[in-house]
């Protein structure tokens, strides 16, 4: 895996000193192009999973009728902001996704090795990015699932200009990423990220509120964000709150 981070959390180096030169041309290109790449069946499999967790939580809850409301946590890593968030949206069921099984396996670890439980509302669950967005899509748009926040924290800059279309605003994924959920919040440890990400969330969401600003206040919520915040790095975060009537 290449997380561009070291021990050391040196800050992100890139070969770009902006925006990404053709990002209008790109996103503009995703949003008219469907995303047709077959969707892994580890992914179906893990989706389910995160289904049926999100179906019993409801069915414990007599929950109303959906749409029901899901939080996601994506590239959660080794889990922490997954239970952050979990106590912070006590009510709702908050998914945390990740595909390597060797952090998910230290998540497991570092809840059984506390005297915390895992609370009852997390979930952790093995899976592609790109596949479980859209399958999560589906789930939105046919008025089961409602996504009032989804957590990006610290997705993996690919900072070499070669390696721009990885990004996920530069991906054929991004229209799916961007109509997911009512708040997106993405943090990054790369200014030109933040910049970027922000630039094609209004591209995609001309009525959507995008923000962008830095990270000043609060303890880390991911391990990331800890050995950045120990590195004295700027941190930033962009927020998007799509317009309900999109
Ligand atoms: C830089 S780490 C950040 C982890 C965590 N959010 C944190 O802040 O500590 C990025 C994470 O995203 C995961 N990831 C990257 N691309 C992914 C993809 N396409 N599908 C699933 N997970 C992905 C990686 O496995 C990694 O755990």
């Amino acid at each position: 895996m290449s997380d561009q981070i070291h021990s050391q959390a040196r800050e992100v180096l890139s070969n770009q000193e902006g925006p990404f030169k053709d990002l209008e041309k790109l996103v503009r290109k995703y949003a008219c192009t469907p995303y047709l790449r077959p969707i892994a069946d580890h992914t179906r499999l893990a989706f389910a999973d995160a289904e049926q967790f999100i179906a019993d939580f409801y069915t414990k809850r007599h929950a109303g009728s959906a749409p029901h409301p899901v939080i996601l946590d994506s590239g959660c890593g080794t889990g922490e902001s997954t239970l952050h968030l979990a106590h912070q949206f006590p009510g709702y069921p908050v998914i945390g996704i990740d595909k390597s099984a060797v952090r998910l396996e230290k998540a497991s670890q570092s809840v059984s090795s506390t005297i915390r439980d895992l609370p009852s509302n997390a979930f952790y669950v093995r899976a592609e990015l790109i596949d479980f967005w859209r399958l999560a899509l589906e789930k939105v748009t046919a008025g089961q699932w409602a996504i009032p926040y989804h957590a990006l924290y610290y997705p993996n800059p690919w900072p070499k200009q070669s390696e721009a279309t990885r990004r996920f605003h530069l991906h054929p994924i991004f229209p799916t990423l961007i109509r997911l959920a009512l708040t997106t919040e993405l943090r990054t440890n790369w200014e030109i990220y933040a910049q970027e990400f922000a630039q094609a969330a209004s591209l995609l969401s001309p009525n959507a509120n995008v923000t962008i600003q830095l990270i000043k206040e609060g303890e880390p919520i991911t391990a990331f964000e800890r050995k950045y915040k120990n590195a004295c790095q700027q941190l930033w975060q962009v927020i998007i709150v799509n317009s309900q009537k999109d």
